[in-house]
Protein backbone atom coordinates (compact mmCIF):
# COMPACT_ATOMS: atom_id res chain seq x y z
CA UNK A 1 0.00 0.00 0.00
CA UNK A 2 1.42 3.71 -0.64
CA UNK A 3 0.93 5.24 2.06
CA UNK A 4 -0.49 8.83 2.18
CA UNK A 5 0.36 11.45 5.41
CA UNK A 6 -2.87 11.89 6.99
CA UNK A 7 -5.77 10.05 8.00
CA UNK A 8 -9.25 11.81 9.20
CA UNK A 9 -9.73 9.82 12.44
CA UNK A 10 -12.63 10.92 14.76
CA UNK A 11 -13.12 14.22 13.31
CA UNK A 12 -9.57 15.70 12.58
CA UNK A 13 -6.34 14.60 10.62
CA UNK A 14 -3.72 12.96 12.22
CA UNK A 15 -0.58 11.39 10.32
CA UNK A 16 -1.18 7.96 8.89
CA UNK A 17 1.04 6.63 11.47
CA UNK A 18 -0.89 8.08 14.65
CA UNK A 19 -3.98 6.58 13.12
CA UNK A 20 -4.75 3.87 15.62
CA UNK A 21 -7.18 1.93 17.48
CA UNK A 22 -7.12 -0.25 21.03
CA UNK A 23 -6.99 -4.19 20.48
CA UNK A 24 -10.15 -4.25 22.49
CA UNK A 25 -12.26 -2.92 19.80
CA UNK A 26 -15.66 -4.56 19.01
CA UNK A 27 -15.50 -4.43 15.47
CA UNK A 28 -11.98 -6.18 15.51
CA UNK A 29 -13.72 -8.62 17.48
CA UNK A 30 -17.52 -9.20 15.63
CA UNK A 31 -16.97 -7.58 12.60
CA UNK A 32 -19.24 -5.00 13.50
CA UNK A 33 -18.36 -2.48 10.84
CA UNK A 34 -19.44 -0.66 7.67
CA UNK A 35 -17.33 1.03 4.98
CA UNK A 36 -16.80 2.45 1.69
CA UNK A 37 -14.80 2.32 -1.61
CA UNK A 38 -14.61 5.63 -3.32
CA UNK A 39 -12.44 6.96 -6.30
CA UNK A 40 -10.92 10.32 -6.95
CA UNK A 41 -9.55 10.83 -10.45
CA UNK A 42 -7.41 13.57 -12.25
CA UNK A 43 -10.39 14.26 -14.37
CA UNK A 44 -10.56 16.79 -17.01
CA UNK A 45 -11.88 19.43 -14.52
CA UNK A 46 -9.61 18.78 -11.90
CA UNK A 47 -9.46 16.44 -9.16
CA UNK A 48 -12.69 15.21 -8.66
CA UNK A 49 -14.86 12.24 -6.98
CA UNK A 50 -17.10 10.13 -8.53
CA UNK A 51 -21.30 10.41 -7.05
CA UNK A 52 -19.59 11.48 -3.72
CA UNK A 53 -23.29 11.92 -2.28
CA UNK A 54 -24.32 8.31 -3.18
CA UNK A 55 -20.91 7.02 -1.69
CA UNK A 56 -21.99 9.10 1.52
CA UNK A 57 -25.83 7.90 1.09
CA UNK A 58 -24.51 4.56 1.33
CA UNK A 59 -22.88 4.68 4.23
CA UNK A 60 -25.06 6.22 6.33
CA UNK A 61 -27.55 3.14 5.17
CA UNK A 62 -25.03 0.83 5.65
CA UNK A 63 -24.63 2.32 9.65
CA UNK A 64 -28.19 2.55 10.34
CA UNK A 65 -28.72 -1.29 9.26
CA UNK A 66 -26.01 -2.30 11.86
CA UNK A 67 -27.04 0.29 14.22
CA UNK A 68 -24.01 2.59 14.29
CA UNK A 69 -24.81 5.84 14.81
CA UNK A 70 -22.30 8.14 13.63
CA UNK A 71 -21.60 10.63 15.19
CA UNK A 72 -21.34 12.92 12.23
CA UNK A 73 -23.56 14.47 9.80
CA UNK A 74 -23.36 13.79 6.29
CA UNK A 75 -21.57 17.43 5.58
CA UNK A 76 -18.81 16.62 7.91
CA UNK A 77 -17.96 13.15 6.52
CA UNK A 78 -18.32 14.69 2.95
CA UNK A 79 -15.58 17.13 3.83
CA UNK A 80 -13.52 14.85 5.64
CA UNK A 81 -13.45 12.52 2.23
CA UNK A 82 -12.38 15.34 -0.20
CA UNK A 83 -9.80 16.88 2.44
CA UNK A 84 -8.41 13.36 2.71
CA UNK A 85 -7.26 13.82 -0.93
CA UNK A 86 -6.60 17.65 -0.83
CA UNK A 87 -4.74 17.28 2.37
CA UNK A 88 -2.88 14.35 0.89
CA UNK A 89 -2.04 16.45 -2.13
CA UNK A 90 -3.56 13.44 -4.16
CA UNK A 91 -4.39 14.10 -7.57
CA UNK A 92 -6.30 10.27 -7.90
CA UNK A 93 -6.92 8.15 -4.75
CA UNK A 94 -8.98 5.50 -3.67
CA UNK A 95 -11.07 6.39 -0.50
CA UNK A 96 -11.94 4.25 2.28
CA UNK A 97 -14.56 6.00 5.21
CA UNK A 98 -14.60 3.15 7.84
CA UNK A 99 -17.29 3.57 10.67
CA UNK A 100 -16.72 0.72 13.43
CA UNK A 101 -17.24 0.17 17.63
CA UNK A 102 -14.27 1.14 19.29
CA UNK A 103 -13.64 0.01 23.18
CA UNK A 104 -16.48 -0.39 25.58
CA UNK A 105 -18.61 -3.09 27.00
CA UNK A 106 -17.20 -6.73 25.25
CA UNK A 107 -19.93 -8.78 24.11
CA UNK A 108 -22.07 -9.35 20.93
CA UNK A 109 -24.63 -6.07 21.93
CA UNK A 110 -22.65 -2.91 21.23
CA UNK A 111 -23.74 -1.18 24.39
CA UNK A 112 -21.70 1.73 25.74
CA UNK A 113 -19.10 1.24 23.33
CA UNK A 114 -18.11 4.42 21.07
CA UNK A 115 -18.45 4.75 17.10
CA UNK A 116 -15.41 6.14 15.66
CA UNK A 117 -14.98 6.70 12.10
CA UNK A 118 -12.08 7.23 9.77
CA UNK A 119 -11.30 8.32 6.20
CA UNK A 120 -8.09 7.41 4.70
CA UNK A 121 -7.26 7.84 1.17
CA UNK A 122 -4.25 6.75 -0.87
CA UNK A 123 -2.37 6.05 -4.39
CA UNK A 124 -4.11 2.64 -5.84
CA UNK A 125 -4.25 1.37 -9.49
CA UNK A 126 -5.96 -1.12 -11.33
CA UNK A 127 -7.63 -3.29 -8.91
CA UNK A 128 -7.76 -6.75 -11.06
CA UNK A 129 -4.51 -5.42 -12.39
CA UNK A 130 -3.12 -2.64 -15.69
CA UNK A 131 -4.14 -5.87 -18.31
CA UNK A 132 -7.92 -6.07 -17.10
CA UNK A 133 -9.56 -3.64 -18.72
CA UNK A 134 -8.28 -4.84 -22.15
CA UNK A 135 -7.93 -8.43 -21.41
CA UNK A 136 -10.69 -9.40 -18.86
CA UNK A 137 -10.48 -11.33 -16.39
CA UNK A 138 -10.52 -15.23 -15.79
CA UNK A 139 -12.40 -16.83 -13.32
CA UNK A 140 -13.76 -19.25 -11.17
CA UNK A 141 -17.22 -20.44 -9.83
CA UNK A 142 -16.42 -20.17 -6.15
CA UNK A 143 -17.11 -23.52 -3.96
CA UNK A 144 -18.00 -20.49 -1.34
CA UNK A 145 -21.89 -19.41 -1.67
CA UNK A 146 -22.69 -15.47 -1.08
CA UNK A 147 -23.90 -15.44 2.90
CA UNK A 148 -27.70 -15.41 1.84
CA UNK A 149 -29.52 -12.06 2.20
CA UNK A 150 -31.46 -13.64 5.11
CA UNK A 151 -28.77 -13.93 7.37
CA UNK A 152 -26.88 -10.40 6.43
CA UNK A 153 -28.04 -7.18 4.54
CA UNK A 154 -26.86 -7.28 1.24
CA UNK A 155 -27.53 -3.71 1.02
CA UNK A 156 -25.24 -2.81 3.63
CA UNK A 157 -21.57 -2.56 3.20
CA UNK A 158 -20.79 -4.56 6.09
CA UNK A 159 -17.01 -5.27 7.34
CA UNK A 160 -18.15 -8.70 8.75
CA UNK A 161 -19.86 -9.58 5.62
CA UNK A 162 -16.54 -9.49 3.89
CA UNK A 163 -14.75 -12.92 5.50
CA UNK A 164 -17.06 -14.18 3.37
CA UNK A 165 -15.45 -12.48 -0.05
CA UNK A 166 -12.21 -12.87 1.65
CA UNK A 167 -12.59 -16.47 1.40
CA UNK A 168 -14.14 -16.81 -2.23
CA UNK A 169 -11.00 -13.96 -3.41
CA UNK A 170 -8.36 -16.25 -1.75
CA UNK A 171 -9.68 -19.72 -3.30
CA UNK A 172 -9.60 -18.01 -6.60
CA UNK A 173 -6.34 -16.78 -6.52
CA UNK A 174 -4.82 -20.24 -5.25
CA UNK A 175 -6.56 -22.07 -8.06
CA UNK A 176 -5.03 -19.32 -10.85
CA UNK A 177 -8.04 -17.54 -11.64
CA UNK A 178 -7.99 -14.13 -10.89
CA UNK A 179 -11.13 -13.43 -8.85
CA UNK A 180 -14.28 -15.83 -8.50
CA UNK A 181 -17.95 -15.67 -9.18
CA UNK A 182 -20.16 -16.22 -6.33
CA UNK A 183 -23.91 -18.22 -6.31
CA UNK A 184 -26.15 -17.11 -3.72
CA UNK A 185 -29.20 -19.21 -2.44
CA UNK A 186 -30.99 -21.83 -4.83
CA UNK A 187 -27.73 -21.81 -6.80
CA UNK A 188 -28.61 -18.50 -8.73
CA UNK A 189 -25.68 -16.15 -9.88
CA UNK A 190 -24.96 -13.27 -6.74
CA UNK A 191 -21.99 -11.43 -7.97
CA UNK A 192 -18.11 -11.53 -7.79
CA UNK A 193 -16.26 -11.32 -4.92
CA UNK A 194 -16.02 -7.80 -4.84
CA UNK A 195 -18.22 -6.70 -7.83
CA UNK A 196 -21.22 -6.75 -9.30
CA UNK A 197 -21.51 -8.76 -12.66
CA UNK A 198 -23.72 -8.36 -16.28
CA UNK A 199 -24.67 -10.58 -18.59
CA UNK A 200 -25.19 -9.76 -22.65
CA UNK A 201 -26.99 -12.40 -24.26
CA UNK A 202 -28.63 -11.18 -27.88
CA UNK A 203 -27.64 -7.87 -27.48
CA UNK A 204 -29.88 -7.49 -24.08
CA UNK A 205 -28.25 -6.82 -20.85
CA UNK A 206 -29.21 -8.82 -17.86
CA UNK A 207 -27.72 -8.83 -14.00
CA UNK A 208 -29.07 -10.73 -11.03
CA UNK A 209 -31.08 -8.58 -9.05
CA UNK A 210 -29.65 -7.54 -5.23
CA UNK A 211 -31.83 -9.98 -3.56
CA UNK A 212 -29.80 -12.66 -4.59
CA UNK A 213 -26.99 -11.33 -1.80
CA UNK A 214 -25.20 -8.83 -4.50
CA UNK A 215 -24.22 -5.29 -3.52
CA UNK A 216 -26.32 -2.43 -5.16
CA UNK A 217 -23.11 -0.90 -6.50
CA UNK A 218 -23.04 2.67 -7.57
CA UNK A 219 -20.88 1.33 -10.87
CA UNK A 220 -23.83 -1.09 -11.19
CA UNK A 221 -26.30 1.79 -11.25
CA UNK A 222 -24.42 3.67 -13.30
CA UNK A 223 -23.92 0.68 -16.17
CA UNK A 224 -27.68 0.55 -16.13
CA UNK A 225 -27.88 4.03 -17.08
CA UNK A 226 -25.43 3.87 -19.43
CA UNK A 227 -26.42 0.73 -21.16
CA UNK A 228 -29.74 2.92 -21.70
CA UNK A 229 -27.93 5.45 -23.50
CA UNK A 230 -26.66 3.07 -25.30
CA UNK A 231 -30.07 1.73 -26.43
CA UNK A 232 -30.00 -1.42 -24.60
CA UNK A 233 -32.08 -2.36 -21.75
CA UNK A 234 -31.17 -4.05 -18.88
CA UNK A 235 -33.38 -6.56 -16.96
CA UNK A 236 -32.49 -7.52 -13.01
CA UNK A 237 -32.94 -11.39 -13.36
CA UNK A 238 -32.03 -14.57 -11.71
CA UNK A 239 -29.38 -16.21 -13.63
CA UNK A 240 -27.90 -19.44 -13.48
CA UNK A 241 -24.78 -21.21 -13.38
CA UNK A 242 -25.45 -22.52 -17.28
CA UNK A 243 -26.83 -19.33 -18.30
CA UNK A 244 -23.65 -17.58 -17.24
CA UNK A 245 -21.29 -20.00 -19.60
CA UNK A 246 -23.57 -19.78 -22.42
CA UNK A 247 -23.15 -15.61 -22.12
CA UNK A 248 -22.63 -13.68 -25.59
CA UNK A 249 -20.58 -11.62 -22.65
CA UNK A 250 -19.99 -11.25 -19.25
CA UNK A 251 -18.51 -8.10 -17.46
CA UNK A 252 -17.69 -7.18 -13.53
CA UNK A 253 -18.28 -3.51 -12.17
CA UNK A 254 -17.18 -1.80 -9.09
CA UNK A 255 -15.62 1.51 -8.57
CA UNK A 256 -12.07 -0.59 -7.59
CA UNK A 257 -12.84 -2.55 -10.26
CA UNK A 258 -14.07 -0.29 -12.53
CA UNK A 259 -15.72 -2.17 -16.15
CA UNK A 260 -13.92 -5.27 -17.11
CA UNK A 261 -14.80 -7.97 -18.89
CA UNK A 262 -15.19 -11.73 -17.75
CA UNK A 263 -13.63 -13.84 -20.86
CA UNK A 264 -13.72 -17.20 -19.20
CA UNK A 265 -15.21 -19.38 -16.29
CA UNK A 266 -13.83 -22.65 -14.66
CA UNK A 267 -11.10 -22.33 -17.92
CA UNK A 268 -14.14 -22.46 -20.38
CA UNK A 269 -14.06 -19.33 -22.91
CA UNK A 270 -16.68 -16.81 -22.85
CA UNK A 271 -17.65 -16.71 -26.50
CA UNK A 272 -14.06 -15.90 -28.18
CA UNK A 273 -12.52 -15.85 -24.83
CA UNK A 274 -12.29 -11.79 -25.34
CA UNK A 275 -13.59 -8.76 -23.80
CA UNK A 276 -17.05 -8.27 -25.81
CA UNK A 277 -17.84 -5.37 -27.99
CA UNK A 278 -20.52 -4.36 -25.85
CA UNK A 279 -18.66 -4.90 -22.93
CA UNK A 280 -16.10 -2.17 -24.27
CA UNK A 281 -18.46 0.33 -25.50
CA UNK A 282 -20.11 0.28 -22.06
CA UNK A 283 -16.58 0.92 -20.52
CA UNK A 284 -15.47 3.11 -22.88
CA UNK A 285 -18.56 5.29 -21.83
CA UNK A 286 -17.91 4.58 -17.94
CA UNK A 287 -14.38 5.80 -18.60
CA UNK A 288 -15.43 9.14 -20.57
CA UNK A 289 -17.95 9.59 -16.98
CA UNK A 290 -15.60 9.45 -14.47
CA UNK A 291 -12.92 10.96 -15.82
CA UNK A 292 -15.21 14.48 -16.68
CA UNK A 293 -15.35 14.07 -20.55
CA UNK A 294 -19.02 13.19 -21.18
CA UNK A 295 -20.96 16.59 -20.57
CA UNK A 296 -23.90 15.00 -19.86
CA UNK A 297 -22.41 13.35 -16.34
CA UNK A 298 -20.85 16.00 -15.34
CA UNK A 299 -23.26 16.26 -12.44
CA UNK A 300 -21.72 12.99 -11.08
CA UNK A 301 -18.62 14.41 -10.17
CA UNK A 302 -17.69 16.71 -7.12
CA UNK A 303 -14.54 18.55 -7.16
CA UNK A 304 -12.64 17.86 -4.16
CA UNK A 305 -11.39 21.75 -3.56
C1 LIG B 1 -19.17 -7.32 -2.74
C2 LIG B 1 -19.20 -6.14 -3.65
N1 LIG B 1 -20.06 -6.11 -4.67
C3 LIG B 1 -20.12 -5.08 -5.51
C4 LIG B 1 -19.27 -3.99 -5.39
C5 LIG B 1 -19.37 -2.85 -6.35
O1 LIG B 1 -19.96 -1.74 -5.73
P1 LIG B 1 -19.61 -0.26 -6.20
O2 LIG B 1 -19.88 -0.21 -7.64
O3 LIG B 1 -20.51 0.59 -5.40
O4 LIG B 1 -18.17 -0.05 -5.89
C6 LIG B 1 -18.35 -3.97 -4.34
C7 LIG B 1 -17.46 -2.85 -4.16
O5 LIG B 1 -17.73 -1.99 -3.38
C8 LIG B 1 -18.32 -5.06 -3.46
O6 LIG B 1 -17.44 -5.10 -2.45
Amino acid sequence: MEKSNLIWLNGEFVNWEDANVSVMSHTLHYGTGVFEGIRARDSKIGTTIFRLPDHVNRLFDSAEAYNLKIPYDKEIITSAIKDSVHLNNLSSAYIRPLVFFGEGEMGLLPKSVPVYVSVAAWNWGAYLGDDAGNQGVRVCISKWKRISPQSFKPTAKGVGGYMNSTLAKVDAVEKGYDDAIMLGDNDVVAEGSGQNLFLIKNGKVYTPPIETGALGGITRKTVIEIASNLGLETEETNINEEQLKDADELFFTGTATEVVGVVSIDNQDIANGKPGEITGNIRQKYLEIVNGENEDFLHYLTLVK
